[in-house]
């Protein structure tokens, strides 16, 4: 993986994931097939109903980039083993590169509805399994031009479906794409689900904006607005992205409940972006215990949803202040600085329902941590 690649994807920082299948129009998420064990014959009969109109994967791509993501990922194929269709997978790509979003493409190996796959790998059918699932790959990566980013989910053991083998030939295909550690092997980017996980190398956390990935339609269980920017920064601070999911309905819709909150997150986003993009993690190697992220020699911190105001007390800063403002209003913020204690003076108390506030500091040079005297110097590993 080369530099702008590997920069390019740090920098996606926010990025739709999209839960479409036949799943979708049994509205109570994408398991319904195996939970409730249904037959091949029964779950396929809905095909004739599913929408995959080429303006809905617009629809979908215009709401991500409007919400400020900068890459989406679509469930090509669910573990119900069903492809959504060329037409809509081809005008997610085209949508995604006319909006300059990254393109992912999800891809359950996994496959419910496959006799050879459900007979396991020491099955006598698994070798045209196996060669099924490295067919449907490479059209994938051959069919819809350059893709960014192969997500995969579901895997059986890497080696019972050659995985490294075929992944020689997928970057023959396509030598940009980033791959999906979901594999089982160590490929180019982690990701962790529901949970904000830190790893090594490129990496990101995916979420549900409810409780489902799949449109259901009984779960109303939204996270706030609040709750996600929490989720951006702290993903952001630890060197991920965060990929957020949404689950159009039967209609091929999103849901207003889900705009409405992708949009206020936008709203935040307008004024608080630059602590997100471009921006390096955990400027002062933690030793801040804050949320921070840095551009340059401007660090960026989020003040905790618990903050009250009007003093606070950040430690563990190495650099000299020279200017702190907040960074949604550019108010300047009086401080004191005490050799690691900065105290910041006439803070505006947190009014309800304001939505989480970032401090931009402008410090002497690149940010550098102060080790906290408390703990030994080698407690921590810092990653
Ligand atoms: C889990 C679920 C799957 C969902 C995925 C998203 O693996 O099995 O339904 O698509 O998470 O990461």
């Amino acid at each position: 993986m080369n530099d702008t690649i590997r920069q390019r994807f740090l920098e996606f920082a926010y990025g739709m994931f999209i839960h479409y299948g036949l799943y979708t129009l049994y509205e109570r998420g994408e398991w319904v097939m195996s939970k409730e064990r249904m037959s091949n014959e029964e779950y396929f009969k809905v095909i004739p109903q599913f929408k995959n109109h080429a303006f809905l994967a617009e629809e979908w791509v215009g709401i991500a980039a409007r919400s400020g993501m900068r890459y989406a990922v679509l469930t090509t194929r669910h573990h119900d083993g069903c492809f959504i269709g060329d037409e809509l997978v081809g005008s997610f790509c085209d949508a995604c590169r006319k909006h300059g979003l990254g393109i992912g493409l999800y891809y359950s190996v996994g496959d419910w509805s496959d006799f050879d796959f459900r007979g396991g790998a020491k099955g006598p059918n698994w070798g045209r399994f196996v060669e099924k699932t490295h067919r449907q790959l490479k059209e994938l990566m051959t069919d819809y031009g350059p893709v960014d980013y192969l997500f995969y989910d579901g895997c059986p053991s890497p080696q019972s479906w050659k995985a490294a083998e075929l992944h020689c030939e997928l970057r023959r295909l396509q030598p940009g794409l980033l791959i999906s550690c979901r594999c089982g092997l160590e490929e180019d980017v982690a990701s962790s689900e529901q949970h904000s996980g830190s790893h090594a190398g490129l990496w990101e956390s995916c979420y549900t904006l409810n409780d489902s990935w799949g449109y259901n339609r009984y779960d109303q269980n939204w996270k706030t607005p609040e709750k996600i920017i929490e989720l951006l920064m702290t993903l952001r601070h630890n060197g991920g992205n965060l990929l957020l999911n949404v689950g159009p309905d039967g209609n091929g819709r999103i849901g207003e409940e889900e705009v409405g909150i992708l949009n206020q997150v936008k709203a935040w986003l307008d004024r608080n972006g630059e602590a997100v993009y471009e921006v390096v993690p955990h400027p002062f190697d933690y030793k801040d215990q804050e949320i921070s992220v840095a551009h340059g020699n401007t660090a960026y911190i989020q003040l905790q949803a618990d903050y009250r105001g009007p003093e606070r007390m950040i430690c563990g800063i190495g650099n000299r202040i020279k200017d702190i403002t907040l960074l949604s209003t550019g108010k300047k913020i009086g401080f004191v600085q005490n050799a690691d204690k900065l105290t910041l003076t006439g803070l505006p108390f947190k009014k309800k329902d304001e939505l989480p506030r970032v401090l931009k500091l402008e410090l002497d040079g690149a940010p550098f941590g102060i080790h906290n005297p408390m703990w030994p110097e080698d407690h921590f590993r810092v990653c």
